[in-house]
């Protein structure tokens, strides 16, 4: 099997959190202490992903690049594309089909922020499967507002409806999705929903009529959030605030894994540090090396 690559999705308008995305785009807000879209740059890092297709509006695009470069602060590489207008998130696999070249991937919605003991493990059981999709199934109080899945009686996925007004399971599917080479010719074959979207969950659906969709339950113990909404965005926030400031440990750090991981040496690192050496971040870098 090719080396799965990356796609993070940060289209988008934003509408629902104007007007602070009115001159800005969502993902590039701050979660507490880095920008949105470090955490699931961080979740792909740890998904042993070292190419990543970041997928932006094209008057965004100009802010992203200032923002996170061409990744090689990180040992990994970005290449951009552009979504013209936003047209669903199956979309993506169609405006990657060329950065794919025929790999694997796993896509990480840009708002999607992820944390939990068993993560890497979890995602890494999800990149040996060679063959169909993998996604992450996560109880919610509000399902309505996501792609739901229900389940049969042997616990495999049975449906998978997008926001639907009566949900049949309390289980929305995260924005972690893991698919095998044939995504974009598969995207190619779904058509507009209802508001006019190529749906993810079509996409999924198709993996699940071949029975080749394994969703694999997120249990209690991770922690999962969203950011549609102002006060996800704070709840989200004040997670990350709360474990940071009791752990002294960074969550969604990008400089770290990729320190950890021998991605960067400590020259690289020494780089940033001097970056943001006036702030907390910048300490905590700095303790990784002494
Ligand atoms: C999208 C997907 C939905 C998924 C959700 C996860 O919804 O369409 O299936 O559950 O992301 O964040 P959106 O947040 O774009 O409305």
């Amino acid at each position: 099997m090719k080396q799965r690559k990356g796609i993070i999705l940060a289209g988008g308008s934003g509408t629902r959190l104007y007007p602070v995305t009115v001159g800005m785009s969502k993902q590039l807000l701050p979660l507490y202490d880095k920008p949105m879209i470090y955490y699931p740059i961080s979740a792909l890092m740890l998904a042993n992903v070292r190419e990543i297709a970041i997928i932006t509006t094209p008057q965004d695009r100009d802010q992203f690049q200032r923002a996170l470069g061409d990744g090689s602060q990180w040992g990994i590489t970005f290449t951009w594309l552009e979504q013209a207008s936003p047209d669903g998130l199956a979309q993506a696999y169609l405006l990657a089909e060329e950065f794919l070249a025929g790999a694997p991937s796993v896509m990480a919605l840009g708002d999607n922020v992820f944390f939990g003991h068993g993560l890497s493990a979890l995602m890494a059981d999800a990149d040996a499967q060679t063959r169909g999709a993998t996604v992450f199934g996560y109880r919610v109080s509000d399902p309505e507002r996501y792609g739901v899945v229900a389940f049969d009686a042997e616990g495999r996925a049975s449906s998978i409806v997008e926001k639907p007004q009566e949900p049949l399971s309390d289980y929305a599917v995260t924005g972690l999705y893991f698919m095998d080479e044939t995504a974009s010719e598969k995207a190619r074959q779904i058509r507009p929903s209802a508001r006019g979207e190529l749906e993810i969950t079509s996409l999924l659906e198709l993996y699940m009529l071949e029975h080749s969709l394994t969703v694999q339950r997120m249990g209690r113990g991770y922690a999962w959030f969203d950011t549609g909404t102002h006060s996800s965005l704070l709840d989200a926030s004040n997670f990350v605030r709360t474990l940071q400031s009791r752990q002294g440990l960074q969550v969604g750090s990008p400089d770290e894994i990729a320190y950890e991981r021998g991605w960067i040496d400590a020259q690289a690192l020494d780089g940033r540090i001097r970056l943001f050496r006036k702030n907390d971040y910048g300490m905590y870098l700095a303790g990784l090396i002494r």
